[in-house]
């Protein structure tokens, strides 16, 4: 049992930073101190190397947050729900994403551990919000994974047609009922594994050129397509509300059903959830807190990185929004590759190639820093033990913890070879804006429970922030649809099974208060 638990076999002992142990440290809600949660990470058999700056980490920011929901949602939303006007859903989602880093950014600075909101929720929330945290970004960062793979793939396979290499049906995954396996998704998660096992440093040198490529594509596109824009495709912005394609029931948003709306696309509501989609597109900003425990000066830098990737990104989306849908009229984009097809249909084909070899590169970088991050919160989960211990050994040589990395890995590639994307990035959203609102929560709760922790970084205006984060991010997920909501339900659910059964008996902060009260009672 022992050899199973702590490192050296230990249960984590006063130490130099004695756990403060909260008047609710029996049951569920016991909470994990800060400066425990920070001396774990100083134990030499679970220490990261701390190698990253604060340009690193803008850097891994832009890498995941640049990817599947620029190169490919906005074409779609703009089809089929919001018209030119999904330039405004992006800002709408843009809006809620930095609500909700102003309180990343807080809790980030103040517990610059390994686990983003796991470990932030561990010691304001409790072991119980923490592990549904922990288990939510399993769909936010594995699942976000495999479907950007599989965008990935879909680009790969365009641009190998346009040189007449075809992949059979067979291996390019499902479509329309039909199925297929997803190879080119599987072997890149695998390669990207690879390199992630070999260390954060060179995993942080291969993302520094993919992101240069993916930012100048993105460029390209704003830059070359505003010469291209004609007036009257804006007209009408916002296509007036009509009736849903998808009809009602479980696939309406649930926020139209909710409300008594017959299910609409288009008009304002259709703007919202459009926003709720495109959310996606904004997804992995958060994933540089993970690397806080690997960051030089955390206090500093990462609430630079959060905030600073953000900023970029959004600028990025409106006006790549804005140049595409004045370029075709908005009925007219593909679903696939709208970026590069609208320069296609308005005679460059050159640079439609070169934005579909830019978007293949980029999706890359999305992937390896999804699968980065979810390796980093379930190593903060095993060291906790929450989950088996094994996924929190170090690599002796890399600094790396390889065995979550591997284990992780092989799970998303196989994952990707059988997933189709758009159930999936619904599914990946609610999960993520879970998340959002449980560190708003967390971020006014710790204020009142430690107000004596120096904070780096702090969310101006609270409690209104975190409130406005919370009510902008249910917001946002009532915009989804009912289906999504259910789907949300079972995984969550599970997670509680998994929790009941495991997690709660084996945490590492349970086992030490059993100890400390076992010694308490000896004479
Ligand atoms: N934000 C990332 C993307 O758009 C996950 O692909």
């Amino acid at each position: 049992m022992s050899t199973q638990h702590g490192p050296r076999g230990q249960a984590p002992g006063p130490g130099p930073h004695p756990p403060r142990i909260t008047r609710r440290d029996r049951g569920v809600l016991r909470t994990k101190s800060i400066e425990q949660s920070i001396q774990d990470t100083e134990e030499p058999e679970h220490a990261l190397k701390k190698s990253l700056s604060a340009l690193d980490l803008t850097v891994f920011g832009v890498g995941v947050v640049i990817g599947t929901g620029i190169f490919v949602l906005t074409g779609k939303i703009a089809k089929e729900q919001a018209g030119p006007a999904v330039a405004l859903s992006f800002v709408i989602a843009g809006v809620v994403c930095a609500l909700a880093a102003l309180c990343y950014a807080e809790f980030a600075s103040t517990v610059p551990v390994a686990g983003s909101a796991y470990t932030f929720s561990y010691a304001s929330l409790g072991e119980l919000p923490a592990w549904i945290i922990g288990w939510d970004l399993i769909l936010e960062l594995a699942l976000g994974c495999a479907v950007v793979a599989v965008g990935w793939s879909g680009y790969v396979r365009s641009l190998l047609d346009s040189v007449g290499v075809h992949v059979p049906a067979a291996l390019s995954g499902s479509h329309g009922g039909h199925f297929g396996f997803d190879l080119l998704a599987c072997v890149l998660v695998l390669v990207i594994t690879a390199v992630l096992v070999l260390g954060m440093k060179l995993s942080s040198q291969v993302t520094t050129v993919v992101v240069g490529v993916k930012v100048t594509v993105v460029l390209l596109v704003i830059i070359a397509g505003a010469f291209l824009i004609s007036p009257e495709n804006y007209r009408p912005f916002i296509p007036p509300s009509r009736p849903s394609a998808v009809g009602g029931g479980l696939a309406a948003p649930l926020s139209q059903l909710m409300f008594g709306f017959t299910p609409s696309d288009f008009g304002v509501m259709g703007v919202f959830a459009a926003a709720a989609v495109v959310f996606f597109a904004f997804i992995g900003f958060d994933i540089v807190a993970t690397a806080a425990e690997e960051t030089r000066v955390p206090q500093r830098d990462v609430p630079r990185g959060i905030l600073g990737s953000l900023a970029i990104c959004t600028l990025l989306y409106v006006a790549v929004s804005i140049v595409v849908t004045g370029m075709e009229k908005y009925y007219r984009l593909t679903v696939d590759a709208p970026l590069a097809d609208a320069f296609k249909h308005v005679g460059y084909p050159f640079f439609a190639g070169l934005i579909s070899f830019g978007a293949a590169v980029g999706l890359t970088s999305v992937c390896m820093i999804l699968l980065l991050g979810q390796s980093r919160v379930f190593f903060a989960m095993s060291r906790d033990g929450l989950l088996p211990q094994v996924f929190s050994r170090v690599h002796p040589k890399f600094g790396t913890p390889h065995r979550s990395t591997i284990v992780l890995g092989a799970v998303v590639a196989v994952v990707s070879g059988f997933t189709s994307i758009d159930v999936l990035a619904e599914l990946v959203n609610i999960g993520t804006l879970f998340a959002f609102v449980v560190v708003a929560v967390g971020v006014v709760l710790l204020r009142r429970s430690r107000p004596d922790l120096p904070r780096a970084f702090r969310t101006p205006f609270v409690p209104v922030v975190p409130v406005l984060s919370v009510l902008a991010s249910l917001w946002l997920m009532l915009n989804l649809p009912a289906e999504t909501w259910v789907r949300f339900a079972i995984w969550m659910a599970a997670g509680f099974v998994v929790y009941f059964l495991y997690g709660r008996r084996n945490s590492r902060l349970a086992r030490y208060l059993r100890e400390r009260d076992a010694a308490g009672a000896r004479p």
